[in-house]
């Protein structure tokens, strides 16, 4: 979960550092620090909180150098401190490391017992300790770093700089991603390609097990076996110009309000314009396929959940859905014809890749749906089907999740098809509605203002329930999940029909209700269920259109209106609401809404 990025310039390289971390500070941002090589010595910078803090340090204290390596933290081992944060120094060695070391206890007593003092609680300085032990015992720096590699248990990405090579970096890759890049006599690495994207397009990535060794016109990969082997260089596309909040006060503003354009895109990718049309999931034949395991975590995880009451309605196609930490341990058998689908924005989050791991060999088919076509998840599968939301980089998910399920939408279309249980004119009128979506999202975004009222009245509140029914159920557990990330007030999600079986007792007239309830052939039952709230003198933001809130508005604290929206799509629409209601929270209680605390963006570790 932290970021790491290694360059070998031409230029001075602590500046390229702190904005390559800019980029990598959706990792975490509990420290940050660098190491550069100057005139031959190793030193280095490191700041606890959000990297602000360590560019503020830079200005006092400069660190020159042309060679340098730089960190943003997400702790795992050891609180956010300076002392725990890296780069990790040990004589002429510093390392910077992403993921866990799981043996470093042994590792620790054994170096303890060649008499190693340890000034920290992280796993990682093990790494850095070990490596200046083989050097002292005559070890050069390449040497050393491969032998401590291959003495370390568990995930990471890890590079290395040394004291006296102001020209070599080794870099090293087990579990957790890293990616070369290759500039015109300079040489990066980096833990994602959005990292290196203003740096180079040339990238290549580590495989499992894979050790780089890196020089400024020179890199020489081994893979697990010491064998030398040879990457692919490929060219990517990030519009790095992008990474900009685009006048908006906070980057979950600006990605709330790009989903008409994102969604947008995403259609057209997939549909086009015409009426010559093909759906996603080429190659697949859903008649073949008896049922779906679908696996995530967070907010790709409740993108699944909705994502089974349209396979299971419309293609008639049984789902399983199950979060990644859960799915990975449990070791659940496979029958055949079973297509695993992986959802993921990253497409590096630690569970979701070990569960398609556990998969391979075991499904018919892996397919992916992805927001980085060059994530691992993607490249593991035998089908990853990308949802152009462009780069996200507010924590809590917000356009990722909408193209997500724009995406597997016209999955669940393509199955239907396959299936034979969606006709000419089915397909015709989903598609139809599909194209109208964008505005319709627009139209749902023109009610900012009374999204920030209802808002400003749920920001004092200490506890807030989210009800839905059907496939509004998994929307109100995302749109529970996005308060309490972003506001910190406790919130849970109910589906309607549980609510008298035991969280009915929670409401009283301090407890805000949202329910989530479109007019559709669910509506009076919901509404049942929020007149029971009212009763217990709940107060109820009801958010339905403009038929539903004529029925069942009366004596409910506050409504929200949203446009009309074919019945299938109203989890897409119904997002809009959920992410305005968490984003003002946040920003009436002054907490940190891009960077929540505690949290971060990309899990590579479990
Ligand atoms: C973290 C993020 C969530 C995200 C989840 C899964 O918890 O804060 O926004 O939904 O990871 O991430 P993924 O990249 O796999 O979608």
């Amino acid at each position: 979960m932290c970021g790491i990025i290694g360059v070998l310039g031409n230029n001075e390289v602590a500046p390229i550092l702190v904005e390559a971390l800019k980029r990598l500070e959706y990792r975490g941002y509990d420290s940050a620090g660098i190491a550069t090589v100057n005139a031959g010595t190793l030193d280095r910078r490191r700041a606890v909180g959000k990297l602000v803090n360590l560019s503020d340090l830079l200005v006092h204290d400069p660190l020159a150098g042309k060679a340098g390596i730089g960190h943003t933290r997400w702790a795992t081992h050891g609180a956010p401190s300076v002392g725990n944060a890296h780069p990790h120094k040990a004589g002429p060695v510093a390392v910077v490391h992403n993921g866990i070391i799981e043996n470093f206890r042994d590792l620790r007593a054994e170096l303890a017992e060649n008499g190693v003092g340890f000034e920290t609680e992280t796993d990682t300085e093990t790494v850095a300790l070990l490596t200046h032990h083989h050097m002292s015992q005559g070890d050069t720096p390449v040497e050393a770093a491969r032998k401590t590699v291959a003495r370390l248990d568990g995930a990471f990405a890890l590079a290395f700089l040394f004291d006296g090579q102001d020209n070599l970096m080794v870099a090293a890759r087990k579990g957790s991603p890293l990616a070369v890049g290759y500039g015109a006599g300079e040489m990066y690495i980096g833990s994602d390609a959005i990292a290196l994207s203003p740096l180079t397009d040339r990238i290549s990535y580590l495989e499992e097990g894979d050790i780089a060794v890196i020089t400024r016109d020179s890199v020489e990969i081994t893979d697990a076996n010491g064998t030398i082997a040879n990457r692919e260089v490929r060219t990517i596309q990030i519009d790095a110009t992008r990474i900009d909040k685009g006048g908006h006060k906070h980057f979950m503003a600006k990605e709330i309000a790009e989903q008409p354009g994102v969604i947008g895109q995403a259609l057209q990718h997939y549909i086009g314009t015409g009426s010559d049309i093909t759906l996603p999931g080429k190659g697949m034949d859903f008649s073949q396929i008896d049922r779906i395991t679908m696996v995530a975590c967070g907010t790709a995880f409740y993108a699944c959940l909705t994502a089974k009451y349209w396979f299971e309605q419309i293609a008639r196609l049984p789902v399983e859905v199950d979060v990644a930490s859960e799915f990975r341990y449990r070791e659940p058998p496979i029958p055949d014809r079973t297509l695993a689908l992986f959802v993921s924005q990253s497409g590096e989050t630690a569970d979701t890749l070990a569960a398609l791991r556990y998969c391979d060999g075991k499904a018919s088919s892996i397919a992916s749906v992805i927001n980085v076509p060059e994530s691992s998840i993607a490249r593991e599968s035998d089908l990853a089907l990308p949802i152009y939301a462009g780069v996200e980089v507010g924590v809590a998910s917000t356009k990722a999740f909408t193209c997500q399920l724009t995406v597997l939408f016209l999955l669940v279309l393509k199955a239907a098809r396959d299936r034979g249980t969606l006709d000419d004119a089915g397909l015709a009128a989903h598609l139809d509605a599909l194209r109208a979506l964008p505005g319709v999202i627009n139209v749902a975004l023109g009610k900012n203002d009374a999204m920030r009222a209802a808002a400003r009245k749920l920001s004092t509140a200490r506890d807030v329930l989210f009800l839905g029914r059907g496939q509004m159920y998994p929307l109100a557990l995302e749109g529970a999940l996005k308060l309490k990330e972003i506001s910190y007030i406790h919130a849970e999600a109910y589906a309607s029909g549980e609510l008298k079986h035991g969280p009915i007792a929670l409401v009283d007239e301090e407890v805000p209700v949202i329910v989530m309830a479109p007019r559709d052939a669910l509506f009076d039952k919901t509404v049942s269920n929020m007149q029971e709230v009212m009763a217990r003198k709940g107060k109820v933001i009801l958010i339905s259109d403009a038929e539903g809130l004529g029925e069942a508005s009366e004596g409910v604290w506050t409504s929200i209106e949203m446009p009309k929206v074919a019945d299938a799509l109203t989890p897409i629409l119904y997002a809009i609401p959920a992410q305005l209601l968490a984003y003002h929270t946040a920003v009436a209680k002054g907490t940190d809404v891009d960077q929540p605390r505690n949290l971060a963006k990309s899990v590579t570790v479990e």
